[in-house]
Protein backbone atom coordinates (compact mmCIF):
# COMPACT_ATOMS: atom_id res chain seq x y z
CA UNK A 1 0.00 0.00 0.00
CA UNK A 2 1.47 3.08 -0.67
CA UNK A 3 2.30 5.89 1.85
CA UNK A 4 -0.28 8.47 1.72
CA UNK A 5 -2.99 5.69 1.39
CA UNK A 6 -2.14 4.00 4.82
CA UNK A 7 -2.07 7.82 5.86
CA UNK A 8 -5.37 7.93 4.76
CA UNK A 9 -7.00 5.31 5.87
CA UNK A 10 -5.39 5.75 9.79
CA UNK A 11 -6.76 9.35 9.40
CA UNK A 12 -10.24 7.43 8.48
CA UNK A 13 -9.78 4.98 11.10
CA UNK A 14 -9.00 7.56 14.09
CA UNK A 15 -12.15 9.44 13.00
CA UNK A 16 -14.44 6.43 13.55
CA UNK A 17 -13.07 5.77 16.73
CA UNK A 18 -14.41 8.76 18.92
CA UNK A 19 -11.95 10.70 20.81
CA UNK A 20 -9.38 8.81 19.30
CA UNK A 21 -7.29 12.02 18.48
CA UNK A 22 -7.42 13.03 21.64
CA UNK A 23 -5.35 9.23 22.90
CA UNK A 24 -1.98 10.95 23.47
CA UNK A 25 -3.50 13.89 25.67
CA UNK A 26 -5.29 12.08 27.56
CA UNK A 27 -2.31 9.56 28.38
CA UNK A 28 0.07 12.06 29.14
CA UNK A 29 -2.75 13.93 32.06
CA UNK A 30 -2.97 10.59 33.36
CA UNK A 31 0.72 10.14 33.93
CA UNK A 32 0.65 13.95 35.17
CA UNK A 33 -1.87 13.13 37.65
CA UNK A 34 -0.19 9.99 39.07
CA UNK A 35 2.85 11.71 39.89
CA UNK A 36 1.10 13.93 41.25
CA UNK A 37 -0.76 11.80 43.50
CA UNK A 38 2.32 9.90 44.96
CA UNK A 39 3.83 13.22 45.92
CA UNK A 40 0.16 13.78 47.54
CA UNK A 41 1.05 10.45 49.92
CA UNK A 42 3.87 11.89 51.35
CA UNK A 43 1.81 14.24 53.17
CA UNK A 44 -0.49 11.92 54.65
CA UNK A 45 1.83 11.79 57.55
CA UNK A 46 1.87 15.59 58.67
CA UNK A 47 -2.07 15.79 58.28
CA UNK A 48 -2.56 13.04 60.67
CA UNK A 49 -0.32 14.89 62.94
CA UNK A 50 -1.85 18.26 62.10
CA UNK A 51 -5.96 16.92 62.44
CA UNK A 52 -4.94 14.43 65.34
CA UNK A 53 -6.64 11.72 62.91
CA UNK A 54 -6.97 8.83 64.34
CA UNK A 55 -5.08 5.27 62.93
CA UNK A 56 -8.25 4.03 61.43
CA UNK A 57 -8.74 7.42 59.33
CA UNK A 58 -4.73 7.31 57.40
CA UNK A 59 -5.98 4.26 55.33
CA UNK A 60 -8.46 6.32 54.00
CA UNK A 61 -6.38 9.66 53.66
CA UNK A 62 -3.88 7.52 51.41
CA UNK A 63 -7.04 7.18 49.39
CA UNK A 64 -8.32 10.40 49.43
CA UNK A 65 -4.39 11.50 47.97
CA UNK A 66 -4.52 8.87 45.86
CA UNK A 67 -8.03 8.78 44.00
CA UNK A 68 -7.89 11.93 42.13
CA UNK A 69 -10.14 13.85 45.20
CA UNK A 70 -7.08 16.22 45.01
CA UNK A 71 -7.83 17.65 41.10
CA UNK A 72 -10.76 19.78 42.57
CA UNK A 73 -10.36 20.01 46.72
CA UNK A 74 -7.21 20.96 48.65
CA UNK A 75 -6.84 19.57 52.10
CA UNK A 76 -4.28 21.50 54.38
CA UNK A 77 -2.72 23.29 51.33
CA UNK A 78 -2.30 20.10 49.00
CA UNK A 79 -3.91 19.59 45.69
CA UNK A 80 -5.84 22.41 44.14
CA UNK A 81 -9.52 23.90 44.17
CA UNK A 82 -11.13 23.51 40.49
CA UNK A 83 -14.57 23.51 39.36
CA UNK A 84 -16.06 24.44 42.76
CA UNK A 85 -14.55 21.89 44.66
CA UNK A 86 -13.70 23.16 48.15
CA UNK A 87 -10.86 22.89 51.31
CA UNK A 88 -12.00 19.23 52.92
CA UNK A 89 -9.94 19.62 55.53
CA UNK A 90 -12.33 20.61 58.35
CA UNK A 91 -15.34 18.33 56.38
CA UNK A 92 -15.94 16.28 58.93
CA UNK A 93 -17.97 19.49 61.01
CA UNK A 94 -20.11 19.29 58.45
CA UNK A 95 -21.02 15.90 58.29
CA UNK A 96 -20.76 12.78 59.61
CA UNK A 97 -19.17 9.33 57.61
CA UNK A 98 -22.08 7.59 56.70
CA UNK A 99 -23.16 10.85 54.42
CA UNK A 100 -19.65 10.95 53.19
CA UNK A 101 -20.05 7.59 52.29
CA UNK A 102 -23.52 8.04 50.38
CA UNK A 103 -22.12 11.61 49.00
CA UNK A 104 -18.50 9.98 47.63
CA UNK A 105 -20.53 7.29 45.73
CA UNK A 106 -23.16 9.16 43.82
CA UNK A 107 -22.84 13.09 44.51
CA UNK A 108 -25.49 13.63 41.12
CA UNK A 109 -27.71 12.19 44.24
CA UNK A 110 -26.87 15.36 46.01
CA UNK A 111 -27.04 17.98 43.12
CA UNK A 112 -23.65 18.01 42.32
CA UNK A 113 -23.34 17.46 38.76
CA UNK A 114 -19.36 18.75 38.30
CA UNK A 115 -17.54 15.62 40.53
CA UNK A 116 -17.84 12.43 39.44
CA UNK A 117 -19.17 9.11 40.77
CA UNK A 118 -16.93 7.31 42.94
CA UNK A 119 -18.91 3.82 43.62
CA UNK A 120 -16.68 1.78 41.63
CA UNK A 121 -14.15 2.09 44.32
CA UNK A 122 -16.38 -0.39 46.81
CA UNK A 123 -17.85 -0.33 50.06
CA UNK A 124 -14.50 -0.77 51.78
CA UNK A 125 -12.59 2.01 50.11
CA UNK A 126 -15.58 4.34 50.48
CA UNK A 127 -16.27 4.02 54.24
CA UNK A 128 -11.99 4.24 54.47
CA UNK A 129 -12.64 7.86 52.49
CA UNK A 130 -15.47 8.39 54.80
CA UNK A 131 -14.17 7.70 58.12
CA UNK A 132 -10.80 10.08 57.08
CA UNK A 133 -13.49 13.19 56.13
CA UNK A 134 -15.74 12.62 59.18
CA UNK A 135 -12.24 12.97 61.07
CA UNK A 136 -10.91 15.96 59.41
CA UNK A 137 -12.28 18.58 62.10
CA UNK A 138 -9.50 20.92 60.83
CA UNK A 139 -5.59 21.31 62.00
CA UNK A 140 -5.67 21.63 65.79
C1 LIG B 1 -13.90 16.88 39.04
C2 LIG B 1 -13.78 17.50 40.35
C3 LIG B 1 -13.96 16.70 41.60
C4 LIG B 1 -13.32 15.54 41.97
C5 LIG B 1 -12.30 14.72 41.19
C6 LIG B 1 -13.78 15.24 43.30
N1 LIG B 1 -14.66 16.17 43.72
FE1 LIG B 1 -15.62 16.23 45.49
N2 LIG B 1 -16.69 17.86 44.92
C7 LIG B 1 -16.50 18.54 43.74
C8 LIG B 1 -17.41 19.67 43.71
C9 LIG B 1 -17.52 20.68 42.58
C10 LIG B 1 -18.14 19.65 44.90
C11 LIG B 1 -19.26 20.62 45.35
C12 LIG B 1 -18.68 21.80 46.05
C13 LIG B 1 -18.11 21.38 47.36
O1 LIG B 1 -18.85 21.07 48.29
O2 LIG B 1 -16.86 21.28 47.47
C14 LIG B 1 -17.65 18.49 45.64
C15 LIG B 1 -18.11 18.13 46.90
C16 LIG B 1 -17.56 17.13 47.67
C17 LIG B 1 -17.97 16.82 49.02
C18 LIG B 1 -19.08 17.51 49.82
C19 LIG B 1 -18.44 18.49 50.75
C20 LIG B 1 -19.43 19.03 51.76
O3 LIG B 1 -18.96 19.48 52.78
O4 LIG B 1 -20.64 18.97 51.53
C21 LIG B 1 -17.20 15.80 49.44
C22 LIG B 1 -17.24 15.11 50.79
C23 LIG B 1 -16.30 15.46 48.37
N3 LIG B 1 -16.54 16.29 47.31
C24 LIG B 1 -15.34 14.48 48.44
C25 LIG B 1 -14.56 14.07 47.37
C26 LIG B 1 -13.68 12.93 47.40
C27 LIG B 1 -13.45 12.06 48.62
C28 LIG B 1 -13.13 12.82 46.17
C29 LIG B 1 -12.20 11.74 45.67
C30 LIG B 1 -12.61 10.37 45.87
C31 LIG B 1 -13.67 13.92 45.36
N4 LIG B 1 -14.53 14.65 46.13
C32 LIG B 1 -13.34 14.15 44.03
C33 LIG B 1 -15.62 18.21 42.73
C34 LIG B 1 -14.81 17.08 42.71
Amino acid sequence: MSPPLRGALIVVACLSVTGCRDEPKRVSSNAAREVLSSENVQHVPAWARSERLPKRAVAGARLFALSGCTNCHTYLGVGARNVGGRDLSSAGLRHGQRYFERYVAQPGRFGNGVMPPFSALGARKLRQLSVFLASSKGAR
